[in-house]
C-alpha cells in the first residue's frame, strides 16, 4: 500500500496506477462501515485496477470549531485498517496542502442543502462539495464511493456530478448497523457508555414513527420515542420527500424520515425510507 501526503505525490503516483481507479473519501476514523465501502470500491475497481482512500478532517465543512477539535483523527490505526482491506493507496494530505490562506472559490449547491443538516449547519454543504470536486479532481478517478448513510450529503454530490458534468461515477453503498441498530459512525466512538446505550433509540424511533399512516402521526411517535430519554436534544426530525429533499406530508411518494441528534456534544444522524415506491 503507498500513502501520499502532497497533491503532488499524489499525481505522481496516480500517472501510473492501474485503471480504473476508485476513490473512498473519507474523514478518517475508520470504522466497519468504511470497510464496506472500501470492498465496494475494490468490486468498481476490479481486482487489478487502484482502490483510493483519502483520509482528510475536511476543515471547511465543520460549522462548530468544538467539533473540527474533537473529531478523532486515529492515522496508524485507520492506515493499518487500509491496508489490511486491501487499498492501494491512501492520500493523507494536510489542511495547509488542500487549501491557499487566500482561497476564494467555493461549490455551492443551492436546493438539496437548504433544509436537513444544510439548514442547522451553515456552509457544511459548501465544504463537502468543494472537498470532494478537488479530491476527484486531484485523483482523476473514474468513480467514488459514499455511504447512503449521509443520504443528503449522497444526493448533493449526485447533483454535483450532474449539473457540473464531473466524469465520475458515484456509487452508493448501504448503511452498516451495529447488532442493536445504531449506525455506524466515527462520532459513535465520542458517546459514553450511557450515551452510547440509549443510542439504538433513534433507529427504533424511526421505524416506530415510519409504521404510522400519517405524516403528522410519523413524526409524533418519532419525536415522542426519542424524547422519552433525558439524554437526547433534537436538532431536527423532519419527513421530507426522497428527491426534492422538501419536506413534505405526502406519503404516496418516496419519502424519508430523517433526524439529528445531540448526545452531549456528540451529534448523530440516521433516516428510514418510507412512503410508495
Ligand atoms: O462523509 C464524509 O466523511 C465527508 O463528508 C467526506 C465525503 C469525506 C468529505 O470530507
Amino acid at each position: 500500500m503507498d500513502i501520499a501526503e502532497t497533491s503532488q505525490t499524489l499525481r505522481e503516483m496516480m500517472r501510473n496506477a492501474p485503471r480504473p481507479c476508485v476513490l473512498v473519501p473519507t474523514m478518517g476514523s475508520l470504522h466497519l462501515g468504511h470497510v464496506a465501502l472500501i470492498q465496494r470500491a475494490r468490486q468498481a475497481a476490479g481486482p487489478s485496477g487502484t482502490v483510493i482512500v483519502s483520509i482528510f478532517v475536511n476543515p471547511i465543512q465543520f460549522d462548530r470549531p468544538a467539533d473540527l477539535l474533537a473529531y478523532p483523527r486515529p492515522l496508524a490505526a485507520d492506515l493499518a485498517q487500509c491496508e489490511a482491506a486491501g487499498v492501494d493507496l491512501v492520500f493523507t494530505p494536510t489542511a495547509e496542502s488542500m487549501y491557499f490562506p487566500n482561497r476564494s472559490v467555493t461549490v455551492t449547491e443551492s436546493s438539496l442543502s437548504l433544509g436537513l443538516c444544510g439548514a442547522t449547519r451553515p456552509g457544511h454543504f459548501d465544504g463537502v462539495c468543494t472537498v470532494v470536486l478537488k479530491l476527484f479532481l486531484l485523483t482523476g478517478c473514474e468513480a467514488a464511493v459514499f455511504g447512503e448513510k449521509d443520504f443528503q450529503q449522497l444526493a448533493i454530490i449526485h447533483r454535483m456530478v450532474r449539473d457540473l458534468d464531473v466524469p465520475v461515477e458515484i456509487i452508493a453503498s448501504p448503511t452498516v448497523r451495529e447488532p442493536d441498530g445504531l449506525a455506524l459512525s466515527s462520532r459513535n466512538v465520542r458517546l459514553s457508555p450511557e450515551q452510547r446505550a440509549d443510542a439504538p433509540r433513534l433507529q427504533a424511533a424511526l421505524l416506530a414513527g415510519a409504521k404510522q399512516a400519517t405524516a403528522g402521526q410519523v413524526l409524533q411517535v418519532a419525536r415522542q420515542l426519542i424524547e422519552a430519554s433525558p439524554l437526547t436534544r433534537i436538532d431536527y426530525l423532519t419527513l421530507v420527500d426522497a428527491v426534492t429533499l422538501q419536506e413534505t406530508e405526502n406519503l404516496d411518494r418516496p419519502a424519508i424520515l430523517a433526524t439529528a441528534v445531540f448526545y452531549g456534544e456528540v451529534r448523530l444522524i440516521d433516516h428510514v425510507k418510507l412512503g410508495k415506491r
